[in-house]
């Protein structure tokens, strides 16, 4: 890979933000990570303190990971999670632009409400949860980055890893023999780390401006999992016992029916194939 040869990755210690920064290291690129965690060995940065994203290093390149990325934790403080998610996000990509460095946002298919499946990139932003209204805000301070070929947008939909809470804590309690309530009516759009990670590489690389998405090709359940689950570790479907989310318990105005997001650029210009949710199940648990 021969570029970015600087890579900054604000958030380091998070989901992707630690995966991006093993691959980026794996690829050859000179990688910063960013904490707020004192003691370690990443850069001290910390959203809510702008004096500590006002020297950064010179980098090529930036993507940032950092933001308070639950939506009930957005739902419950949403001061704080507009403070981080949008006006520090915000400061630090015009800040890291504005040293010349080509700038990646990482944002959500919560931008939308969930009415249409394969949501198009030139929809409207129409979010129905606090953490989707953060998104769609920190999108549009991205939108000048944009206009001058400096940033890009990438709608992750749900990435999962092996470590994803939920699919842990389900094999856990389906081998003890105990009951797990996956939600029959929340959709999932799942896709792999490294799917994410190859877009964000694809991105970078050919320093492509603009909103781009990465989404399994189809809508799937948090139901359905359940099923995989239970079917690859041969434990009882009879565990399983369906329940109905309520919006507001989960940080939501209404309920989406659909998360997944059109993928036809992607496709077309990168080469990108979009994975089955069913796909992304298997792999996830099979690693
Ligand atoms: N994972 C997904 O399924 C998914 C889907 C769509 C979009 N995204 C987006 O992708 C990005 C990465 O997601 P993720 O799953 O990797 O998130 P994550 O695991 O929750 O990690 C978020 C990181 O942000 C850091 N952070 C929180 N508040 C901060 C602050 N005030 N200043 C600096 N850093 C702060 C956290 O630090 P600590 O470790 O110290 O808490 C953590 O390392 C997020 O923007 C998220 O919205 C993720």
């Amino acid at each position: 890979m021969m570029w970015p040869k600087r890579l900054l990755v604000v958030g380091a210690d998070g989901a992707l933000g630690r995966a991006a920064c093993a691959h980026f290291s794996a690829l050859g690129a000179t990688v910063i990570g960013t904490t707020r965690r004192r003691n370690s060995d990443h850069h001290f940065l910390d959203l809510t303190v702008p004096a500590s994203w006002e020297i950064l290093p010179e980098v090529d390149a930036v993507v940032i990971c950092a933001g308070v990325t639950s939506i009930v934790d957005c739902a419950q403080d949403p001061a704080r999670a507009m403070q981080v998610n949008v006006r520090g996000t915000v400061g630090l990509a015009w800040q890291m632009a504005a040293q010349g460095a080509f700038v990646l946002y990482l944002s959500s298919n919560q931008v939308f409400d969930g009415s249409i499946a394969r949501r198009g990139r030139d929809s409207a932003p129409c979010p129905v949860s606090e953490y989707g209204r953060n998104k769609a805000l920190a999108e549009a301070g991205m939108r000048h980055l944009i206009d001058r070929n400096t940033g890009a947008v990438l709608r992750l939909t749900k990435v999962m890893t092996p470590g994803t809470a939920i699919i842990q804590s389900w094999r856990r309690d389906l081998k003890a023999g105990r009951r797990i309530g996956p939600f029959s009516n929340l959709p999932l759009a799942p896709i792999s780390v490294d799917f994410a990670l190859e877009t964000i590489e694809t991105i970078l690389s050919d320093r492509q401006s603009g909103v781009f998405h990465a989404s399994s090709h189809e809508d799937s359940s948090y139901l359905s999992l359940a099923h995989v689950v239970a079917e690859h570790d041969g434990a009882d479907p009879g565990l399983i016992r369906p329940i109905e989310a309520v919006p507001g318990s989960i940080g939501f105005d209404s309920m989406p029916r659909f998360s997944s997001l059109d993928m036809q650029v992607e496709m077309s210009e990168f080469d990108l194939q979009p994975p089955s949710a069913k796909d992304v199940f298997r792999s996830v648990l099979a690693a």
